[in-house]
């Protein structure tokens, strides 16, 4: 049976941290941290996320701003009011919750936000500097997982790191994290062919492709490290991951749950991004 790695006591220990450094910061500089987050529509899954961020940030001390914005908003609109926050000097980070409705240019909206307010890493100059490993915001659900690896001390060097999924929130930053502390990457994708042949090589997977139960025991090598980053709901509604946490716990020698593994990582490196914002700014 697999060490179940928890998220939940890890991001306790790393948010009492930083609220400790944010109480320093404020005393020192007179600055309270602030993060606006912006979401646009209805999406019941963003809208959790939003009220967690918001709690998250309120009890680790930062001022908090949440925009809720309808999903006929105009581009012209969300421009506006990305411009309005910019200009607000409570706010040091912002954060526009994605997906956005089709309807919105989410690379546009993205590049409207300062990088040195980037709390996401979304924008060009953050993803670029994350590729030559010059990190002023590391990408929250990457450096969340990191962390955890961290944590549990498990050494990526020289180790086989599949990362299943490549998108530029996850997948992407989350190969280059790991190919900075000298893994030795693979990303597959949906037209990766024989899927199971690579995951199976590997010591640490990495999932992120938003499918149920996607990753079975016979996809994963006897002893591996497997870090679940889906957030999906099953037939009965009940959260889960991306892996069959049932079957492949009994396999790997680590795995994280859904909820209670990375989630709550990726809001705790928020806030350490949102406090590294405040005190860039402060430098300034
Ligand atoms: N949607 C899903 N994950 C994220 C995230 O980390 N940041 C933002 N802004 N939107 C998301």
């Amino acid at each position: 049976m697999a060490h179940i790695i928890d998220g939940k006591k890890i991001a306790a220990e790393a948010r009492a941290d930083i609220a400790r450094r944010v109480g320093e910061f404020e005393e020192k500089t007179g600055i309270k941290p602030g993060l606006a987050v912006v979401i646009v529509g209805e999406d019941p899954a963003s809208q959790v996320y939003v009220r967690n961020k918001e709690k998250a940030c309120i009890e680790a001390g930062f001022y908090s701003e949440v925009h809720r914005m309808s999903a006929e908003t105009t581009m012209d609109e969300l421009l506006s009011k990305l411009d309005e926050i910019k200009n607000n000097d409570k706010i040091h980070g912002i954060l526009v919750q994605l997906p956005l409705p089709k309807h919105l240019d989410e690379k546009a909206v993205i590049e409207a936000i300062p990088p040195e307010k980037d709390v996401d890493a979304f924008h060009a100059v953050n993803t670029g500097k994350i590729m030559i490993g010059d990190y002023s915001f590391l990408p929250c659900t990457p450096a969340g997982v990191m962390k955890m690896l961290e944590y549990e001390n498990i050494d990526v060097t020289g180790k086989e790191c599949v990362v299943v999924g490549r998108s530029n929130i996850v997948g992407k930053p989350m190969a280059m994290l790991l190919l900075h502390a000298n893994g030795t990457v693979t990303i597959c994708h949906s037209r990766t062919k024989d899927l199971a042949e690579v995951t199976r090589r590997a010591d640490i997977l990495v999932v992120a492709i938003g499918k149920a139960n996607f990753i079975t025991a016979d996809m994963v090598k006897e002893c591996a490290v497997v870090i679940d980053v889906g957030m999906n709901r099953n037939a009965e509604g009940k959260l889960c991951g991306d892996v069959d946490f049932a079957a492949v716990s009994e396999k790997a020698s680590a795995i994280t749950p859904v909820p209670g593994g990375v989630g709550v990582m990726t809001i705790t490196m928020l806030l350490e991004n949102a406090l590294r914002a405040a005190e860039m700014a402060a430098k300034k």
